[in-house]
């Protein structure tokens, strides 16, 4: 069975210590939950953060890394120091590594192949750009990415990942795909696994929807039968949003 997550993607925000008062503010008022629940502060917060969740049911992830295992990459975190500070996921392939760091599918296909062969848990993002949708392109987009950046693992690899589709149109700018928006790239998203892999393992992974999930709309969005949870920005950044996010799931 596929599990229900809801995740945070703190991006470029908060230092230290408002990434502790964060931590702290969530696992005080996080109420039950069925759901997997994780955040992703920035690197150099991370080995803290980690420390600062012990006991409670809360992951740290990563945002990023590098596909490389060391050497003359300034500026860049390997696997195993993520790993070193007891990292166990990291999102590879946002929007905005793609449109920011020039990150290729081909770049991302490496990366998420470092990860796995390191045992971390891969949630992997993807999603088309408002003139793919408007062009009627947005299918062959994101089956191109998934393809692209996926399609060359082995079937085993599958259990380890997270899909997160994130329409880069909706990231950040209040505009939401609707539930039913959502649900029907989230239904063509495990159609194209499943001719790909088999209907096993496309049942078996779990699809967040992204892109301006909020208090007022995540009950709806998460109704929707191949909507297995979110991956959160803004909303993520406020505790009182944020659980009430997890609550709606
Ligand atoms: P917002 O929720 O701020 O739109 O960001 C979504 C996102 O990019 C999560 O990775």
């Amino acid at each position: 069975m596929r599990s229900k997550i809801v995740a945070g993607n703190w991006k470029m925000n908060k230092n230290l210590e408002e990434t502790l008062v964060l931590l702290a503010q969530l696992s005080a008022k996080m109420g039950e939950t069925d759901a997997e629940v994780m955040v992703a502060p920035t690197f150099v917060n991370l080995a803290q953060a980690v420390q600062a969740v012990k006991g409670s049911p809360i992951e740290v992830m990563a945002q990023n890394m590098h596909f490389a295992e060391s050497g003359a990459y300034t500026g860049e975190i390997s696997a195993d120091m993520l790993l070193g500070v007891g990292i166990k996921t990291v999102i590879i392939g946002h929007s905005e590594r793609r449109a920011y760091f020039g990150e290729t599918d081909a770049i991302l296909e490496k990366k998420v192949k470092a990860a796995l062969a390191k045992n971390l848990r891969v949630m992997f993002c993807f999603g088309e750009e408002l003139k793919d949708r408007k062009e009627g392109n947005h299918f062959n987009l994101v089956e191109s990415q998934l393809k692209n950046a996926l399609f060359s693992l082995d079937a085993g690899a599958w259990k380890h990942l997270v899909l997160a589709y994130e329409p880069v149109w909706a990231i950040g700018t209040g505009e939401t795909a609707s539930p039913g928006q959502a649900q029907e790239m989230h239904a063509f998203i495990r159609k194209t696994i499943a001719n790909a892999y088999g209907a096993d393992i496309a049942n078996g992974v779990s699809i967040l929807y992204g892109g301006s999930v909020k208090p007022g709309n995540a009950a709806e969005i998460f109704s929707k039968a191949d909507v297995d949870g979110g991956l959160i920005g803004g909303a993520s950044l406020v505790a009182d949003d944020f659980n009430a996010i997890i609550q709606a799931i």
